[in-house]
């Protein structure tokens, strides 16, 4: 994992927040690769989800959150992880995730086993909205962005007019006041979630989550994620919400062990029924057909943008060996990410900075390619050590503009370039003018 972090801070994927504040625990920045990283992932779920279908629309609800909403939901009275203090060096530590020796609990920190009782710790970020701040004045950082979804489910109904069943998504930020941040950012304080909230009648509540199920692990074998790392957990009955009837676990096996990705539950009628009964508003759904009027039950897949994010650089990492400029061989860092998930698509080279005609034609082909993709330009070094700087970042094609370009080594090479393949590291020839077409269709 420190090749990883080291990495990504190198590279400029992910620093810590406010690092030259000494760092806010649980709190990351991504950093200009990190955020292109970040949104390419966060537009292709939405495509998937939302775009590509006729049953889905989106919401962006507000972080900020009325306490009624939260109580109703349970969060305020049950969303809780257990806690306990060390008294020998102070630390607050989750009773659930404290090593054992010979059968009594230790403090990770200092080893001692002076620990107090457990108690409940409440995860929610509180804050006051307006001058005073008494106890009137509390609102929520949401620690889901699924209860907006349900706290809008009318609205969103009766402007979209879709039958069941049919699904709300959302993208946003959610906020949880973990006791111990850890495993870079995949136990953060604020972070990125990415739900589903899938509407249907009770009678198709476990098929769906079977077929969302099915469809979120394509997902994750669309952006490149190795199958052979994701697995499935099929959460037994006692550590399933109350109100769950079913919820399957995706987990993908981290350097630091296998952990949950994102989770597919059926979440029946909970939800609406709770903000049914505490905003005394009618959240429900009248069948034209059948002419019943119903509470629906809902399905989610509950995934983590950080989480992903994370599994998707773990996955990418790999070292393997390639010639230095005089043919010596040499380890090579080398992200392996999907072409629809790299930061960069392609990066455009002239073969030397000081030949003026090589950047003016280099120039020409990355305003070509800019309006259809990410394109990195670096003239600085030997083309060996560009070429390395792009596969440590991932970039999966890189285009140099050479004396064949300008039609110096003959008239049947002028206007092409060599098109280098990152994994393969072959180079083949193309024209400028099958560029775009070349590399487009392999990155969509
Ligand atoms: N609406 C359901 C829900 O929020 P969850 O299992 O608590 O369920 C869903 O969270 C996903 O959000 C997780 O699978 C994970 O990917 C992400 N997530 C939860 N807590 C997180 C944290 N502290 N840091 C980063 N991601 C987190």
């Amino acid at each position: 994992m420190e090749k990883i972090v080291s990495l990504c801070k190198r590279r400029g994927f992910i620093f810590q927040a406010s690092e030259i504040y000494g760092g806010l625990n649980g709190v990351w920045d991504y950093g200009p690769l990190g955020t292109e990283l970040k949104n390419n992932l966060k537009q292709y779920w939405w495509k998937v989800i939302v775009r590509d279908r006729d049953d889905v629309v989106g919401l962006d609800g507000s972080i900020l959150t009325h306490p009624a909403a939260l109580k109703a939901s349970g969060h305020v009275d049950t969303f809780t992880d257990p806690m306990v203090d060390c008294r020998t060096c102070k630390a607050r530590l989750r009773a659930d995730q404290l090593a054992e020796k010979h059968g009594t609990q230790q403090c990770p920190n200092c080893g001692g086993k002076d620990l107090t009782e457990a108690r409940p710790f409440n995860l929610m970020f509180q804050t006051h909205m307006g001058a005073s701040a008494d106890p009137a004045s509390i609102a929520y950082l949401r620690p889901e962005t699924a209860q907006s979804i349900f706290v809008q489910f009318k609205n969103v109904l009766d402007v979209s007019r879709k039958k069941l069943p049919f699904g709300i998504a959302q993208i946003g930020k959610a906020f949880r006041n973990e006791i111990n941040p850890r495993n870079f950012t995949f136990r953060s304080r604020e972070f990125e979630q990415m739900e589903l909230e899938y509407f249907c009648r009770p009678e198709q509540g476990m098929d769906l989550l079977a077929y969302w199920l099915k469809e979120r692990i394509r997902f994750y074998e669309e952006i490149g994620i190795n199958r052979k790392r994701l697995h499935i957990l099929d959460v037994p009955d006692k550590d399933r919400a109350f109100y769950s009837k079913g919820t399957f676990d995706i987990e993908y096996e981290f350097p630091f062990g296998r952990q949950e990705l994102e989770g597919v539950a059926y979440r029946t009628d909970y939800d609406l029924q709770q903000h049914i009964k505490s905003s005394g508003k009618t959240l429900d759904y009248f069948d034209e057909e059948t002419k019943e009027r119903f509470v629906p039950h809902v399905v989610e897949p509950s995934a983590g943008v950080d989480r992903t994010v994370l599994a998707l650089i773990c996955d990418a990492y790999d070292e393997d060996s390639a010639p230095d400029e005089k043919g010596k061989m040499e380890t090579r860092i080398v992200m392996r990410f999907h072409p629809r998930m790299a930061p960069m698509k392609c990066a455009v080279f002239p073969l030397l900075k000081n030949k003026e005609a090589l950047v003016a034609k280099a120039r020409e082909v990355q305003a070509l390619l800019r309006s259809h993709m990410n394109v990195f330009y670096d003239e600085g070094g030997a083309i060996g050590r560009r070429y390395r700087r792009q596969d440590e970042i991932g970039t999966p094609f890189g285009v140099t503009i050479d004396f064949e370009t300008l039609g110096e080594k003959g008239e049947e090479l002028r206007d092409t370039v060599t098109l280098r393949d990152r994994d393969s590291m072959k180079q083949e020839r193309v024209a400028i003018k099958d560029l775009v077409e070349t590399i487009s269709s392999k990155i969509r």
